[in-house]
């Protein structure tokens, strides 16, 4: 395969298995079915699939909840498809990152029945977070879950285990050398299975600090962490200042042992990208630090408004910080935590935000389904599965709408996606949005993502740094207007609802939408509209 670093520009595709072809009819995706699609995949441009979980699970929390991380869930095949699958990827010229998840294990995780047996304090309570109640019966503190209720829960001999997810997954303790030991394994694991690196989940939170001591509001920061929960940002960083079990100084040392590891593979160029939810972003940066990991998710485009001045700042920022670090940084605009870009913002304003965001340095991540514009899933509160909607008791809708399967072909459910009842409803509106029916489109969101990602190849990767151009901060002269030159292509975005006439020479390579005409030396850019000029 080709040059060193490849993953330093890679446009990365995020599949998550459950959702993206299902091969036995079961209703549900798997390994076999992913293979079957890989050309599909190879066809857009991308450089590398990240597979969100498919180890053994019960699936609680879509195989975040781990019970065997070196084994493959009966429900998505079996280790030899998970051979092919990574070689017929490498065939094609695409690397594979599996998703590791050290936060937690699942319930089921054979060393957690071994520790609901064991003593208080044995060893085999000592790898999960196992205390006593305190005196008057309650938790040892009062932290809240991530997915809503406590962040604790107490087994029949009285103590209590934590988990900041569901109560299906009980949090490691990183201080065991059997935990650090078993990672090691499970890491080697897969790269001798051929993957080339790892998507580390929850990346920030496997050490804890004051476990035993009461955080001041609870709630406050609970509702702080929340990505649906609206809040003024002064008081939300102020709480998230605070998080006493995320970006502790010890999960530093984890990656630095790690990265020995990856660098152990030598010339395979293994890499690792963090999901690090931290504050302030500037601490984002040390995950990334040249003994550390290769790339650490900057999720401020999943959640910010398309606004021109917004996203100046965060991507400028982003850029910038991480060039402190000898960094590039990484740009997301939907996963399977979050909604679809296109629910989120708007069908024009996605496909924007696309195309400017592609032309940016750094590393693109590509959700899978947000190549053909896929909104979310439109569920009902007795199709969900997330567990943030039972914990909270429906207070919280979850993420199952980010997670309805693919369409591929056809004009009723399952849209070639199963041959059997998937696993979510897939609405019958989405017959336009099928890879067959965009295939056909000229104008479709993939004939645009597919141009755009061999364009950016052929004129953009390794062109290093942009030139602002238009930057509508305060006082810039047009707050609608972004634009930025990189190497031989400027870049322009039209954040407003109206054609914009702007000073652009050169060759239109690619735009997201509409007509683009020239009059009178100006260029006339649509309304909610991006494109990309050659000179
Ligand atoms: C982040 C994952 O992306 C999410 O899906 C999962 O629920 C949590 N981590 C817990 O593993």
């Amino acid at each position: 395969m080709k040059s060193r670093l490849w993953w330093k520009e890679a446009v990365v595709y995020q599949i998550y298995p459950r959702s993206f072809y299902d091969s036995n009819s079961d209703g549900e995706g798997d390994l076999p079915g992913i293979t079957a699609k890989l050309e599909y995949v190879k066809a857009l441009g991308v450089d590398a699939i990240w597979l969100s979980p498919f180890y053994t699970s019960p699936n609680k929390d879509g195989g975040y909840d781990v019970a065997n991380p070196r084994d493959v869930d009966p429900r998505f095949g079996n280790l030899t498809d998970a051979k092919i699958l990574i070689s017929r990827a490498h065939e094609l010229g695409l690397r594979v990152l599996a998703d590791i998840v050290p936060n937690h294990f699942s319930d089921q995780h054979v060393w957690f029945q071994e520790a609901l047996k064991a003593e208080p304090n044995s060893p085999a309570r000592n790898r999960f977070h196992f205390y006593d109640a305190r005196p008057d019966g309650t938790p040892p503190n009062n932290w809240i879950s991530l997915f809503g209720g406590p962040a604790w829960t107490q087994t029949l001999d009285g103590q209590y285990y934590l988990h900041l997810f569901d109560s299906s997954q009980p949090d490691l303790n990183w201080e065991s050398s059997e935990v650090n030991d078993d990672f090691e394994k499970t890491l080697r694991f897969w790269l001798d299975l051929g993957v080339d690196g790892f998507r580390i989940d929850v990346a920030h939170g496997l050490v804890k600090e004051n476990i035993l001591e009461n955080h001041p509001d609870p709630q406050g920061l609970s509702n702080a962490l929340r990505l649906d929960v609206d809040m003024d940002s002064e008081v939300r960083n102020n709480l998230l200042a605070t998080v006493p079990f995320f970006d502790r100084q010890g999960v530093h040392e984890i990656y630095r042992r790690w990265r020995k590891l990856f660098d152990s593979y030598g010339d395979r160029d293994v890499m690792a990208v963090a999901e690090a939810w931290v504050h302030p972003p500037v601490n984002a940066t040390r995950y990334v630090r040249a003994d550390e990991l290769h790339q650490v998710f900057n999720f401020d485009l999943l959640t910010a408004p398309f606004d021109g001045a917004f996203l100046f700042e965060v991507i400028d920022r982003s850029i910038e910080l991480n060039a402190t670090v000898g960094a590039l940084p990484t740009w997301a605009l939907s996963n399977h935590d979050s909604p679809r870009v296109a629910s989120r913002i708007g069908e024009l304003e996605s496909r924007a935000l696309a195309l400017f965001v592609f032309a940016l340095p750094g590393s693109a991540y590509v959700y899978a389904g947000q190549e053909l514009g896929l909104p979310d899933g439109e569920l009902h509160d007795n199709d969900r599965q997330d567990p943030s909607f039972f914990r909270s008791k429906g207070e919280i809708k979850g993420r199952d709408g980010a997670r309805v399967p693919l369409p591929w072909t056809g004009e009723s459910s399952p849209f070639g996606f199963s041959a059997g009842d998937p696993w979510l409803p897939m609405s019958k509106s989405w017959k336009v949005f099928t890879v067959e029916n965009e295939n056909s489109d000229p104008e479709s969101v993939l004939n645009l993502y597919r141009n755009a990602l061999a364009l950016r190849s052929q004129h953009l990767v390794n062109t290093g740094d942009l030139i602002w151009l238009e930057s509508a901060v305060h006082g810039a002269k047009n707050a609608n207007l972004l634009s930025f030159r990189r190497g031989s292509i400027t870049v322009a975005m039209n954040l407003s609802s109206q054609v914009q006439e702007i000073d652009l020479s050169g060759k239109v390579l690619v735009q997201s939408y509409g007509k683009i005409e020239i009059a009178n030396g100006k260029l006339h850019l649509p309304a909610l509209s991006s494109i990309w000029c050659l000179s």
